[in-house]
């Protein structure tokens, strides 16, 4: 059989290492997709740092565009990141007729609608399984695994960086910066590291993660984001007290109302599995009416765990290029006719349970006020943590864990609490979420 021939947009972390899982396993791929698959033409911006030790017979290009107009090129690997100009050299490879594979989360979040129709029409294939948890193949598993099920819900830990600095600042007790530092050397971290520590990195995979669990259009301006930045190590202290982690969650959930797309940082019970994923694994808890839970654990982010996710999407382009475009996996799990568009809730709309944590004076009946506004808020207490104040201070902290309620009856009652005289500075609210699929 003719083999595959392949064109590959940017030499960075994920691109090198894609080309040499291509060479060191050309043989063990081969046997698999029944063909062999080569890159004939690759591109980077900086020319002059060439192509990875063994790989020197690609020619190298400077310009992108040339590789999407290749007339040789089969299918086009987008490893560039990014929206300009990956959108349009996407969107000139479908154009062209070539079948693409990409890691790029933030470009299918925002514009994966319009890629999709587009692949559609043109009766070719996109493919995305590095851009959501790095070499987890989880989009293959939502997508066919579980396709005779309808998915009630989807939480996971799928930003690497951030797991990796939580777990060094909780284990080690390494400083924010020195840790984010780490993981840009080591190449997990985003080209703008804000994306990772405030939440838009997973923001942007949950939004995928929904749309093919759902079968809902992407809406990535409606997933509610919360970073990291915010999380006091106190908080980190009181949670392992009370017998919980704090992770930072993407969850997607389906309830009557509506479907909740929410990225925070959220207390989740020590006995969870998905509690002690650290470092920069990512896991993914499926809840599907026939399998029960699943949980889905693996490397996050890196060179070599992101390239086996791109490579595994390129000999599945590989096997089917040649079948008819109709019969083939839909690019968002359900038919494109049959994508739906179910309300998103807002984030006030949602139900959850809240660790709080507040400073109040130490005199009498200062409890009796805060927990006044929670019954009339209708707010049952779960349980409540009173921290002695220091010797000749005198204020002490509350700790407090409520059970599941709206969103909007906690803004409420946090809104009074924060008003009373004996409360000083603002009362912080950690979601907490038992995962128990409830
Ligand atoms: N910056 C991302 C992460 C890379 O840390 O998870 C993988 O998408």
């Amino acid at each position: 059989m003719k083999p595959v021939k392949l064109g590959l947009l940017g030499v960075g972390t994920v691109g090198a290492s894609t080309a040499m899982v291509l060479k060191n396993n050309a043989a063990e791929i081969a046997r698999r997709a029944g063909r062999s698959i080569e890159i004939i033409q690759a591109s980077r911006r900086s020319i002059a740092n060439g192509m990875p030790a063994g790989c020197d017979n690609i020619s190298l290009v400077a310009d992108p565009f040339e590789v999407v107009d290749n007339p040789g090129v089969d299918i086009v690997i987008e490893l560039i990141g990014g929206y300009t100009p990956a959108l349009e050299l996407v969107m000139r490879a479908i154009a062209n007729g070539k079948h693409v594979v990409t890691a790029n989360k933030a470009l299918i979040a925002l514009h994966g609608n319009e890629i999709f129709a587009e692949a559609q029409r043109m009766g070719v294939n996109v493919v995305f399984e590095a851009a959501v948890a790095g070499g987890i193949p989880i989009i293959k598993s939502i997508r066919e695994g579980l396709s005779a099920n309808i998915i009630q819900s989807v939480a996971g830990i799928i930003n690497g960086t951030g797991n990796f600095i939580l777990t060094e600042m909780r284990d080690k007790g390494r400083d924010f910066e020195d840790v984010l530092r780490e993981a840009q050397q080591l190449g997990y971290a985003e080209a703008d590291p804000t994306f990772d520590v405030e939440g838009i990195d997973a923001a942007h995979k949950l939004c995928i993660l929904s749309s093919i669990a759902f079968g809902i259009p992407l809406q990535f301006a409606a997933v509610y984001t919360e970073g990291i930045s915010a999380i006091a190590t106190e908080d980190v202290v009181n949670a392992g007290e009370l017998g919980y982690r704090i992770k930072h969650l993407g969850i997607a959930r389906r309830t009557d109302k509506g479907i909740e797309m929410r990225v925070h940082p959220t207390l989740i019970p020590q006995k969870q599995l998905i509690a002690n994923v650290d470092g920069v694994m990512n896991a993914v808890l499926v809840q599907a009416d026939k399998l029960g839970p699943s949980l889905y654990y693996g490397a996050g982010a890196g060179a070599d765990p992101t390239a086996s996710a791109v490579v595994a999407d390129i000999i599945d382009v590989a096997r089917t290029i040649t079948t008819d475009a109709q019969n083939r996996v839909p690019h968002l799990a359900f038919q494109p006719d049959q994508i739906v568009d179910i309300p998103i809730l807002p984030i006030t709309a949602i139900h959850t349970a809240y660790y709080l944590r507040m400073s109040v004076d130490d005199r009498p009946g200062v409890m009796a006020e805060i927990t006044r506004i929670m019954g009339d808020k209708e707010i049952s207490i779960e349980a409540i943590l009173q921290k002695e104040p220091a010797a000749g201070v005198t204020r002490a902290t509350i700790i407090m864990l409520t059970q599941k309620i709206r969103e909007q009856q906690m803004v409420d009652a946090i809104d009074a609490i924060a008003g009373l005289a004996a409360v000083h500075g603002p009362v912080h609210r950690i979601r907490v979420e038992t995962l128990d699929g409830d």
